[in-house]
């Protein structure tokens, strides 16, 4: 892929393009060679096809076309995504070009055979097999004993253990963004399993305070032993709760499936009433979820909001991608109007530019509320938020059960399973060596 940054030598904007430009490029995998071409006098403008400065080009195509401008060395505006202007180029646009171009370049690149069978299936398709294969254990034996998943897996997962997350997370916070920690696992089935677990957490709380990092954690109930037995599952959640106390840290129990929805709710429900430093999360995807919110509100319990990642039936979850988003807005302007510090978590443009325009007409302060993203998506935004001057935390999940939280991952996104496949396809003409 040719990827070229124009400008003039004196461009405000360039700079900011760039960096923008390169961290899409990384995170969408692959080559990232960024040729620059600094354009000094009309001339070069006119030979080059150069409208104004910055102009970001994709194998030769700008990936906002320029209607009805003529060459020249003026200064470019871009209407952005909440409708306003500026002179850098919208990360979304060249995200998309630099996304179409790497789809061609799979097209053109695949062997035939699985790969174009696998374009032609619609992304829910896709979506509902990936969160199926997310449940098999056969297949996680599979993944986690090969290396052809590891690139992919370091983009969504800090590290195997507990000194890689706290690089992770020290990079983070130098970079102005907050987090809050993941030790990964899920669905224990034993005691022991969970009590492991639920020491990792302790040990990990007791590192972010000697460490002085943000003291703010997300765990599973079902990695605490849910399934094994509540009563269990209380006492070694309880166990992790006191330990945040000692620091002030604060403990998010995370949403799974919605068999878990109403027990997941009532010991977030309990535990917040023996430690107000605990929170839960509510998927917008979810019929119930908008009467749930207005529970969580009148307790004045946090609510982390975010679209849901499971594979749900169509009985209790929305189906569509609209009805999801749309309850998405509903429920986000009723937490950002009444909640307590509600945490908006996505990556959807849309949502977060709705919300940016919702706290100003309302006069919302950018301390009631903050944004909240994945570890891995979408660095370009959450850096583009925190310079903007709203509160951004970064999710971030360390440890060795990362297949089940990485496959979520991949069905969220077509365009990751390419990737993936790409290196599968690899690895069978022994480009790959498997692990
Ligand atoms: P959507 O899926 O519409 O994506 C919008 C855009 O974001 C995409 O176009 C793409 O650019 C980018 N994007 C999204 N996912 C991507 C990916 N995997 N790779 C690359 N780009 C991607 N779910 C749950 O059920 N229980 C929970 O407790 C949590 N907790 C949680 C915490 C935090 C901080 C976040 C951000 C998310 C969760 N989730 C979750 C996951 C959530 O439900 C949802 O599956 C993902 O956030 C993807 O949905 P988006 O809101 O980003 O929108």
């Amino acid at each position: 892929m040719r990827v070229e940054l124009l400008a003039t030598p004196d461009c405000p904007h360039a700079a900011r393009t760039e960096a923008t430009l390169r961290a899409i490029l990384e995170e969408e995998g692959g080559e990232q060679h960024v040729s620059r071409m600094l354009l000094r006098d009309l001339d070069a403008a006119a030979s080059a096809g150069f409208v104004g400065s910055p102009t970001v080009r994709v194998n030769g195509r700008d990936v906002m076309p320029a209607v009805g401008l003529r060459s020249g060395l003026a200064c470019r505006l871009y209407r952005q995504p909440d409708g306003s202007f500026s002179g850098a180029v919208p990360p979304e646009a060249i995200r998309q070009a630099v996304q179409r171009a790497r789809e061609r370049e799979e097209a053109e690149r695949a062997a035939p055979g699985p790969l174009d069978t696998m374009r032609d299936v619609p992304a829910q398709v896709m979506r509902t097999g990936f969160l199926w294969a997310s449940r098999q254990e056969g297949l996680e034996r599979f993944a986690t004993s090969t290396g052809v998943t590891r690139g992919l897996v370091e983009r969504f997962v800090a590290g195997n253990d507990l000194e890689g997350a706290l690089a992770a997370l020290e990079r983070l916070r130098d970079a102005g963004l907050r987090t809050t920690v993941d030790v990964l696992g899920e669905s224990v089935d034993s005691e022991k399993r969970a009590t492991v677990a639920a020491d990792r957490y302790v040990e990990l709380l007791g590192e972010l305070h000697a460490r002085r990092l943000d003291g703010n954690v997300s765990l599973k109930l079902t990695q605490m032993g849910l399934e094994v037995d509540p009563a269990f599952c209380l006492r070694n959640v309880r166990r992790v709760i006191e330990k945040a106390a000692e620091s002030g840290s604060f403990v998010r129990v995370d949403m799974e499936d919605h068999s878990k929805t109403d027990v997941t709710l009532r010991i977030a429900r309990q535990l917040h009433g023996e430690y107000p430093e605990t929170g839960v999360v509510i998927q917008s995807y979810l019929r119930r979820s908008a009467d749930d919110v207005a529970a969580l509100i009148r307790d004045g319990i946090r609510v982390r909001l975010c679209k849901g990642a499971y594979d749900e039936p169509p009985t209790v979850a929305f189906a569509s991608k609209a009805e999801v988003d749309e309850s998405y807005r509903v429920i986000m302007e009723r937490l950002l109007l009444e909640g307590t510090y509600p945490a908006i978590a996505t990556h959807d443009e849309r949502l977060i530019g709705h919300a940016r325009e919702f706290v100003e007409r309302e006069g919302i302060p950018p301390d009631r509320y903050e944004f909240q993203m994945l570890y891995g998506v979408r660095r370009d935004l959450q850096q583009a938020l925190v310079e903007e001057g709203a509160a951004v935390r970064v999710y971030v999940p360390f440890g060795h059960e990362w297949y089940p939280y990485f496959m979520r991952r991949l069905a969220e996104r077509p365009a990751n399973v390419l990737f993936l496949l790409r290196n599968l396809l690899r690895e069978r003409r022994g480009s790959v060596t498997p692990t």
